[in-house]
């Protein structure tokens, strides 16, 4: 067995194949192999021990007559000791062909063996599934899993396939720096120190999104760049501190540009990961649309249960809370549910006690029984009311109405939490089904209640549609921007838009958003700038790899398609990153710390 004295660094022999590679066709063929030991079955004379490596596991068998030193090792071995051997490929007789491997129909008959390296017993099982804070602990052996091994290979292939498509659409990778400064995406920024500028501070990118545009104005005409970004923000089942975009900006195109080489990328992508072809346009819907209908700006297509606006059939009502949302200019939309999916009363109530604790909003429900209306507010509406929702609704049979009211900006995108809710209780997502879309037209801006001001619906340096422009001081909220998001079964892959190429317009946009002049010349000069020299109209978009990846492994949690991420408090169990730091370095960094 290996031990300080014997240490080396060399494996004993070169490696002839890998384990999970080997096949039928290989039968007879002298091979050299190295591996972790994963099951071991010791028959009393035969040793069976399934040989693992990153294509997958082999039966290698000791036999103690035909290879007795071999077998000796093999004795020794426990679990995750790792090994090389040597032996022949044989092929298994028929009643010990085990299906379920992939080098199920053969056998490695093993002529020599040495341990290179043991294992301490293992802190959690391979091949079960762990305690999350144990699996991110010791990663190293977590990624020894199958799964985790064919997830971070269909990332790999997935950028392997933007790339390929990029390149071929001529556009130029170029690294952009990580030491910089904030860039407004809306997160918090992480910062780092200067030690040589003391009291000063990088902040990390959030997304290379100046500096693409500055590359547009000198002289690239189309960049992309697998980007590093930084976002100090909460953190959700899809959304890591620190994550990859793939990053592209073009000189000159019009929206539609844009989404033709993202709709391109991403068929190149899966065909590279997954070996699939797409349809090709996707399909588009406008921000307006997807929220009347949806309740989201990135609906998950796979099912209906549609968003309606009732607020028409309501103009008379004598139910209280109704009449007082119309009086003060709110709204009442509804979702229908058929009668294949009957909720029970205490769902109902359940589902109407989570709606007010999130929103504050009430949830008013009715079943449709022949000519009855049942359920706490059916005495409430009138039978012209009942005949216009009926209508409205495409009411039928056995249906049960679910409706909420109140302001136009809380009341769909509540309801349409609700109907995503709906559908993981009727199980209505399929999950090889794909539904692409480019939503478009969004708004430019949104008015912030906290912060009392226009902020960007996407970020400061978008542009405005052209059609809209003079409505900038008149009714900014109605302005539409340049900009479009891809969106897969409910997930914002990537986002983008044609920018601002004017100094003028974006100093006007800037203010808008409550930044002086002096500030805005502050935080941007040097946009400002460069937007001053001949700068080109420019625009692009950015995918989310992590996103991307989860959708192609199948799996909702984004730490899955990473190779070391951060729990929930942005730690890293393993290394234990963050950490305290020296004094002496506090000192040389000028910093004081007050916790
Ligand atoms: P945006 O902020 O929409 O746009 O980001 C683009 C895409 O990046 C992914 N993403 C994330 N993935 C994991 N964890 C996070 N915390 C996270 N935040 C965002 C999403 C998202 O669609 N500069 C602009 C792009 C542009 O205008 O060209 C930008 O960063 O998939």
């Amino acid at each position: 067995m290996s031990n300080s004295n014997t240490f080396s660094p060399l494996p004993p022999w070169p490696r002839s194949d890998y384990c999970g590679a080997l096949r039928a066709i290989d039968e007879n063929r002298e091979v050299a192999l190295w591996g972790w030991v994963g099951a071991r079955r010791d028959h009393g004379g035969l040793i069976f021990i399934d040989l693992r490596d990153r294509e997958g596991a082999i039966q290698v068998v000791f036999n103690p007559e035909r290879a007795s030193a071999a077998h000796t090792v093999a004795a020794q071995a426990r679990s995750e000791f790792y090994l090389a051997i040597r032996g022949k490929v044989l092929r298994r007789s028929s009643n010990t062909v085990n299906p379920e491997l992939a080098t199920g129909d053969i056998e490695v008959a093993a002529v020599e063996a040495q341990i290179l390296n043991p294992s301490w017993p293992m802190p959690l099982h391979l091949d079960a599934v762990s305690d999350e804070q144990l699996r991110l602990k010791y990663r190293y052996l977590d990624l020894r899993r199958p799964e985790m091994q064919r997830n971070l290979r269909i990332r790999h292939q997935a950028v392997r396939g933007a790339r390929e498509f990029l390149d071929g659409q001529g556009f130029i990778e170029i690294e952009t720096p990580i030491l910089w400064r904030a860039t407004p995406e809306g997160a918090r920024d992480y910062l780092v120190p200067s030690r040589v500028n003391p009291g000063k501070f990088y902040a990390l990118p959030q997304s290379p999104q100046l500096l693409k545009q500055v590359l547009m104005v000198g002289g690239f005409d189309r960049y992309y760049q697998i980007a590093r970004c930084f976002r100090d923000e909460d953190l959700r089942a899809n959304r890591q501190p620190e994550f990859t975009q793939i990053d592209i900006e073009m000189t000159g195109p019009r929206p539609q540009d844009v989404m033709a080489v993202g709709q391109g990328m991403m068929a190149s992508i899966y065909r590279a990961a997954l070996g699939a072809e797409l349809e090709l346009p996707f399909p588009q819907m406008k921000y307006g649309e997807a929220m009347d209908r949806f309740g989201s700006d990135k609906p998950d297509l796979r099912f209906g249960l549609e968003l309606r606006n009732l607020t028409s059939a309501f103009g008379e009502t004598q139910f209280r809370v109704f009449a007082e949302t119309l009086a003060g200019k709110g709204v009442i939309y509804g979702i229908a549910l058929p009668a294949g999916m009957q909720l029970a009363r205490r769902e109902l109530d359940e589902l109407a006690e989570s709606l007010r604790a999130r929103s504050g909003l009430g949830l008013a429900w009715a079943r449709i029984a022949g000519n009855e209306w049942q359920g706490p507010i059916a005495r409430h509406l009138s039978a012209t009311e009942r005949a216009q929702i009926a209508d409205l609704m495409e009411l039928a049979d056995g249906a049960t109405l679910l409706m909420v009211a109140g302001s136009r900006t809380k009341v769909r995108p509540v309801l349409g939490e609700v109907r995503l809710q709906l559908g993981s209780r009727f199980e209505l997502r399929k999950s090889d089904q794909r539904r692409f879309l480019w939503v478009t037209d969004f708004p430019l801006f949104d008015y912030s209640e906290e912060d009392r001001r226009l902020v960007s619906v996407n970020h400061p340096f978008t542009a405005p549609h052209p059609e809209d422009l003079d409505r900038l001081d008149s009714d900014p909220l109605k302005v539409r921007a340049l900009a479009y998001d891809m969106v897969l079964n409910g997930e914002e892959l990537g986002g983008g838009s044609i920018r601002i190429h004017n100094r003028e317009l974006q100093l006007k946009i800037f203010e808008q958003l409550g930044l002086t002049r002096e500030e805005a010349l502050e935080k941007f000069g040097f946009l400002l700038d460069a937007l001053s020299y001949g700068a080109p109209p420019h625009g692009g978009i950015a995918f989310g790899v992590e996103r991307i990846s989860m959708l192609l492994c199948g799996t909702d949690s984004i730490r899955d398609v990473m190779a070391f991420p951060k729990t929930q408090k942005a730690v890293d169990l393993m290394s234990g990153a963050p950490s305290e730091v020296g004094v002496e370095q506090l000192r040389d960094l000028a910093i004081k710390v007050t916790i």
